[in-house]
């Protein structure tokens, strides 16, 4: 397995596996790999020929430069857990490889980057949006792997591909998680001892959203209320946002009508995290 830094070796790597027929898997990640990344690399590396894992803390969408710059970077321990996954190449670019000058054109996602998580991380989804159109023509991935974890980004990575015809397919990957049930996060190793045992409550209050849509309650305010009184019993739990939502677009809805995501954010001391659960009404 071959790590490369620059997009012109990256290309050129990738153009030779093309052209013997196989079919280009892009796991695009910032690194600091757990599981929930493993399942992506390892999925992609059943699916396809070749295997390209992106590796690059991507600074256009972080709104705070502090969290930039403090997040892990562990690329020796990556490239260890990429070629164990099975990936074919891990393409990890500098900085100055990526971002030579400032950049002057960006992707900007409409609607579906609006709500949930957008008021709260402004800019953050133009910044995601813009390094993935990036990474897939450096790439020119034939399938890329995006987890459920992170739905709106993945709803926005879905609608930019259908939006500019972009030849990849996007694959969701369901999200991974600790036995405990808290979905697994490079941001969890930041808890608290106390706040890390209360962080499955979120997955505790989406289950209880859950379970309400499975018995048929198709009202949204209630469905919200079932996982609110959840989360309220906890109270280091400091709830950002609870929303019902369209599964493509993440619109907010008022009743649960086809495809829905349950989608959560909070703070645990310091730490925020996000969660969410999808329905689909029969
Ligand atoms: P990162 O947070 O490193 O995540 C990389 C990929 O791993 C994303 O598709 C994310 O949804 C997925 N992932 C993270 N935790 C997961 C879990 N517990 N289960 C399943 N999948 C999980 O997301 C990003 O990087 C960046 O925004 C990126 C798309 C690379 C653009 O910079």
């Amino acid at each position: 397995m071959r790590v490369i830094e620059t997009i012109g070796g990256v290309r050129e790597a990738v153009r030779a596996a093309r052209r013997e027929g196989g079919t280009v898997g892009l796991v695009p990640t910032m690194g600091a790999l757990h599981a929930g990344h493993v399942s992506l690399i390892a999925r992609s590396a059943a699916e396809c020929s070749v295997t390209v894992v992106s590796i690059f803390v991507n600074p256009i969408q972080f709104t705070q430069a502090e969290d930039f710059e403090r997040y892990p970077r562990t690329l020796e321990g990556d490239v260890v857990e990429c070629r164990r996954a099975g990936a074919s190449l891990v393409f990890a670019p500098s900085n100055q490889e990526m971002y030579p000058r400032p950049l002057t054109t960006f992707i900007e996602p409409g609607p579906v980057a609006e709500g949930l998580c957008g008021p709260f991380r402004p800019g953050h989804f133009r910044g995601v949006a813009t390094v993935v159109a990036k990474l897939f023509h450096a790439v020119e991935p034939g399938r890329a792997y995006f987890g459920e974890k992170d739905a709106q980004q993945l709803a926005v990575i879905q609608t930019m591909v259908s939006d500019l015809n972009m030849a990849v397919e996007i694959v969701p990957v369901a999200t991974v998680r600790e036995a405990d049930g808290l979905a697994m996060s490079s941001r969890n190793q930041r808890l608290g001892a106390a706040e890390r045992k209360a962080a499955p409550v979120l997955y505790t209050g989406l289950q209880a959203a859950l379970a309400r849509l499975e018995a048929g309650e198709r009202e949204a305010r209630v469905v919200r209320e079932a996982a609110q009184e959840a989360l309220a019993r906890e109270p280091l739990v400091r709830l950002e946002y609870l929303d019902v939502v369209d599964a493509g677009t993440m619109q907010p809805v008022e009743r649960v009508t086809g495809p829905v995501r349950v989608a959560v954010a909070a703070w645990l001391g310091g730490v925020r995290l996000i969660d969410n659960v999808r329905f689909e009404a029969r």
